[in-house]
């Protein structure tokens, strides 16, 4: 029996693994009620700092929604589906932690917006992305649009949405949409592993603050940005943390952080 979703720990750093790759790793509703479950327990848990999600085998990060699933809804499940996107997922980018999507393969549809909805994005040489939504007669419901336009900015968000076009993996990294390629597909998870290292093994005080900081920019006017950054900078001031890392730079040894 599938788990739907594979849940492994790795000190600071939970991976989670898309595990239906009979059906390309689709969200299916029990899926993405699991990914909501697993959300709400890693929240729970403060010795995680990083959050890698990826799917089985090299084929599919994920293929969107689970269309065979989809012919058999009505259209209030559908309806109760989109909503379960915005409640069961969104964890990915309001949680204290660092989301990453490793995308291994294609990542269609709902699948490159959960891959949009990570604070970041690592991408197999191979992979290839895509909205094929409108093509279908809808719309990407996982907060595609809104999400795409604010990474990508309006022109190329609309270039993708609307013609629905299928890109690989270096246009996707010309464009933003992926920040780093590994150098293959074994490879893709010690990469994603080594880039956020030094996130894992970082001070968890100021790794937090950052993380909120950068993601306030997004909702926040400049000046309470500012602000924001200012009350986020202060709780780094008064940490352990901070005293250990000047006194580990004079004693030119690497400091052992405390999350105090
Ligand atoms: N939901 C459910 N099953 C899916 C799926 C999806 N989104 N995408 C693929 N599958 C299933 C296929 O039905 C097939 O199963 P079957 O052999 O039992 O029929 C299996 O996964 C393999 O897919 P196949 O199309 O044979 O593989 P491929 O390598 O030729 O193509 C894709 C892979 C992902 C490019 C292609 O399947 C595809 O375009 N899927 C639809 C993706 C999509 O439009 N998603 C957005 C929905 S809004």
């Amino acid at each position: 029996m599938s788990e739907l979703v594979r849940v492994e720990r790795r000190a600071a750093v939970a991976i989670l693994t898309l595990d239906r790759p009979e059906r390309m790793n689709a969200l299916s509703w029990a899926t993405v009620q699991r990914m909501g479950e697993i959300g709400r327990e890693l929240a729970s848990d403060p010795s995680v700092l990083v959050v890698i999600l990826t799917g089985t085998g090299e084929k599919a990060f994920c293929a969107g929604a689970d269309l065979k699933e989809r012919q058999g809804m009505s259209r209030s499940q559908v309806r109760e589906m989109l909503s379960a996107y915005r409640s069961e997922l969104t964890w990915l980018e309001q949680s204290e932690f660092v989301s990453v999507a490793a995308i291994n393969g294609v990542a269609l549809g709902g699948g490159l917006e959960l891959a949009l909805t990570c604070d970041l994005r690592i991408a197999a040489p191979l992979a290839s992305f895509g909205l094929p939504e409108t093509g279908l007669g809808i719309i990407p419901g996982a907060g595609g649009t809104q999400r795409m336009a604010r990474l990508l900015g309006e022109s190329r968000a609309l270039d993708l949405v609307l013609t629905g076009r299928r890109i690989d993996s270096s246009e996707a990294l010309t464009l933003g949409l992926v920040n780093r390629i590994a150098p293959s597909a074994e490879e893709l998870l010690e990469s994603t592993l080594k880039w956020l290292e030094p996130v894992a093994g970082g001070a968890p005080i100021a790794q937090r603050a950052a993380l909120s900081a950068v993601r306030a920019a997004r909702r926040l006017p400049l000046e309470q940005g500012l602000d924001f950054e200012r009350a986020a900078y202060d709780r780094c001031l008064d940490s352990a943390d901070r005293d250990e890392a000047l006194l580990a730079l004079s004693e030119k040894r690497k400091p052992r952080f405390l999350g105090k």
